[in-house]
């Protein structure tokens, strides 16, 4: 393990790390492989997968695992154990795997909102249930980061539903946080504003034009890494239960 205070991570410093294969996820998994971590990095797409492979600098500490995080809720949390086995115990989970949908409510029925909560709710609450055994997790010193979102917390006409699964992500983190403290594992949550992906390019027809009315410029998925990969680092050693916003001042402005 790095030391206190550091940003830096080692080799024996594993990351399980969902959404590795697309936008957010995959910056992290590049940024905390750059930084010296072991990046365990979960998709569907084993081909975008490989892609993040390809831009990691150190890429023999990178290992793809394919998985369709909402096929066996149930059982999610078991497949940790099964990662920790191939790969050893993990010190970092990141959930940056989920989707967004925007429509007016109207058009958003409870079947529409099961999928939006399968994987940004479900799926991060059974990672985190899988991850917290203590078979599965480095202990003291380990730490989680859910990805939430701006829409949990500011007004979001179209993504009604979409906001509340984020605001629940919130939720878990905080909670999570009050019950592990004693076994010195963090967990929190980064809030991004609207960043270029493919997810954001394929929901927002306009979304140069948004993401041109941020005070500090457009945000990039490296802005959300760095965040990620600081909360998961030791160097955020006293810092749980947080919601940290990374918006480009768009909640303040
Ligand atoms: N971009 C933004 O502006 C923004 C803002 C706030 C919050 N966020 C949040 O940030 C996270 C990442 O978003 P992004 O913009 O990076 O989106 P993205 O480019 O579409 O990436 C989404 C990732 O989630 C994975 N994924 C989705 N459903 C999955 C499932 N059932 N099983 C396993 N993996 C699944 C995808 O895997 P495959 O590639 O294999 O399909 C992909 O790696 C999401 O939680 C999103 O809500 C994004």
């Amino acid at each position: 393990m790095a030391a206190v205070g550091d940003l830096a991570f080692t080799a024996e410093d594993r990351v399980l790390l969902t959404g590795a294969s697309s936008g957010l996820g995959q910056a992290a998994a590049v940024l905390l492989n750059r930084l010296g971590a072991t990046v365990i990095g979960v998709g569907r797409d084993v081909d975008r997968l490989a892609a993040t492979k390809a831009l990691c600098p150190h890429p023999e500490r990178f290992f793809p695992e394919r998985c369709d995080l909402t096929e066996n809720l149930d059982d999610l949390s078991s497949q940790v154990a099964v990662w920790r086995k191939s790969h050893g115990k993990l010190a970092g989970l990141l959930h940056a795997a989920g989707i967004v949908t925007v429509l007016p409510a109207a058009l958003q029925g409870a079947a529409e909102m099961r999928e939006l909560f399968d994987i940004n709710v479900f799926a991060a609450y059974q990672l985190a249930r899988g991850f917290l055994d203590r078979r599965n997790n480095r202990g003291e010193g380990s730490a989680i980061v859910f990805v939430a979102s701006l829409a949990a917390l500011c007004e979001s006409s179209g993504t009604t539903a979409y906001a509340a699964s984020k605001g629940a992500v919130v939720s878990l983190a905080r909670s999570l946080a009050c019950e592990y403290a004693r076994q010195k594992i963090r967990v929190n949550s980064v809030s991004p504003g609207l960043v270029p992906t493919p997810m954001t390019q394929r929901q927002y027809a306009n979304l140069d034009a948004l993401a041109q009315t941020y005070p500090l410029g457009p945000g990039r998925p490296e802005d959300i890494a760095a965040a990620a990969a600081f909360l998961l680092s030791p160097a955020a050693r006293w810092i749980t239960g947080q919601n940290l916003v990374v918006d480009g001042g768009r909640s303040v402005a």
